[in-house]
């Protein structure tokens, strides 16, 4: 159950639109090669500290981190990280609920035949007209808020649990059978090069922080929605196999979707940095193109709204377990106040693809890619590196070599990622950021 929660949490949006799309506004391959060490050598170990601080405790992330901090005499400082996390969580949830609705919207758009036959002109207008509509982008995004807010509040477990284990393993199927029409397309060749050769010079320090805050937004790291799955993990199940197998299965859909989209744009003669449009205008493409493509297309979309809602949950629910907890309040009223909270919040990101589109906040960046920025380039690797330091130096080691139940020579390896490579990698490329901003 934690697998399928967690995987569901995991696997959402992040893989599917913002990993080509960020993958492609930062050149592919170097950027690809970061991301996959940052996942490997902090992913990974952060996310095994996000579970074992969930299991230990069983709670809210807040409450977690009041306990552990008690627990180690150290300083209630600490517990900063879990409120950051809350934070991070509904700033992430106001954009997220906006794409989700994208991905609505497409639903039905491809299933009525829109797509047939169309060219890549026609399916960028397509796009670009919807966009240009704060009201159809606020329909959409109402209902994903309703829908999240209805499952969050009659608390997790029941329909989603089958829904996971329904819908996830159609979508890898899809995505397997999207893959075998790329390699189809004459582009894949071409969409293997960009993805995989490391050509430096294409990426900058940017990117370098860019990759990492997406292994981090990837795994739903950083902001304690594993921490609060951790809570749900039987004693006996081994957190190092668990979190390796849903850093994987993670890993492998994002690749997959990238060398979908990647084909049908070199394909097609269209550019891979796009941004946030690349999928919408990508994939129709495809589905327009091949055989049975409406109907591949309308489930594609269907599979991909259902992801989002299992990643949505999950950005809900360290806050609402916070507020039940420790006001005893009832989760329906709360998921519904916070619903409401999102939603308004959210409208800054509607308003960034029209009305907004050109105001501009700290650099270039409309609203939306603000949120986005401060979110997955800061918060989630803050998170992520306190949460090293602070599972890495301050708790009891004989807490977390209980937990954690490895070898001597696996827990001192993980000791040194969450100790030093996790912290230490990310300071560095913040310093890095900050000191590139500043010098130009
Ligand atoms: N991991 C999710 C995705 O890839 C997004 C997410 C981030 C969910 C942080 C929860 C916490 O779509």
């Amino acid at each position: 159950m934690f697998i399928l929660a967690a995987a569901g949490s995991a696997v959402g949006l992040g893989n599917i639109w913002r990993f080509p799309f960020i993958a492609g506004d930062n050149g592919g391959g170097a950027f690809i090669l970061v991301y996959l060490v940052c996942i490997f050598l902090i992913g990974i170990p952060i996310m095994m500290a996000e579970v074992l601080m969930g299991r230990e405790v069983r709670s809210s992330p807040i409450n977690t981190l009041r306990r552990l901090v008690t627990v180690s005499k150290a300083s209630p400082a600490w517990i900063l990280i879990g409120w950051m996390g809350v934070v991070a969580g509904f700033f992430i949830l106001s954009f997220y609920a906006v794409i989700a609705g994208w991905a609505m919207d497409y639903v039905l758009v491809t299933a009525q035949g829109t797509f047939e036959g169309a060219t890549s002109a026609t399916a960028s207008a397509t796009f670009n007209s919807f966009l240009e509509s704060p009201l159809q982008l606020m329909l959409w995004q109402t209902l994903f808020m309703i829908i999240t807010v209805w499952i969050v509040a009659r608390g997790v477990s029941g329909g989603l649990e089958l829904a996971i284990r329904v819908f996830m393993p159609m979508l890898f199927i899809l995505l397997v059978v999207m893959l075998g029409y790329s390699i189809t397309t004459g582009g894949f060749g071409e969409a293997t090069e960009f993805m995989f050769r490391f050509e430096w010079d294409r990426m900058g320090v940017e990117g370098v922080l860019a990759a990492m805050g997406q292994a981090f937004f990837t795994l739903s790291l950083g902001m304690g929605a594993i921490m609060a799955y951790g809570a749900y993990v039987p004693s006996q199940a081994s957190v190092p196999g668990t979190v390796t197998i849903i850093a994987m299965l993670d890993t492998v859909v994002a690749i997959a979707a990238g060398l979908v989209i990647f084909s049908i744009v070199f394909a097609n003669g269209l550019e891979p940095g796009q941004g946030p449009g690349l999928m919408f205008i990508t994939l129709p493409l495809a589905f327009g193109q091949m055989p049975m493509g409406t109907l591949f297309g309308t489930v594609f979309f269907v599979l991909v709204s259902f992801a989002a809602i299992t990643s949505a949950i999950s950005l809900i629910e360290p806050a609402l377990a916070f507020l039940v907890e420790e006001y005893n309040a009832v989760r329906s009223r709360v998921a519904i106040s916070l619903g409401v909270i999102t939603w308004v919040l959210g409208l800054g990101t509607v308003f960034s693809f029209n009305v907004w589109a050109d105001v501009h906040l700290i650099g270039e960046r409309t609203f939306f890619d603000l949120l986005d920025y401060l979110t997955n380039n800061i918060m989630l690797p803050l998170g992520g590196l306190l949460m090293g330091l602070f599972v890495g130096w301050v708790l009891p080691r004989k807490l977390v070599s209980e937990q954690l139940q490895m070898s001597s020579a696996a827990l001192q390896a993980w000791f040194v990622a969450v100790r030093f490579i996790a912290p230490i990698g990310v300071a560095t490329v913040f310093v890095y950021t900050i000191l590139r901003g500043i010098l130009g």
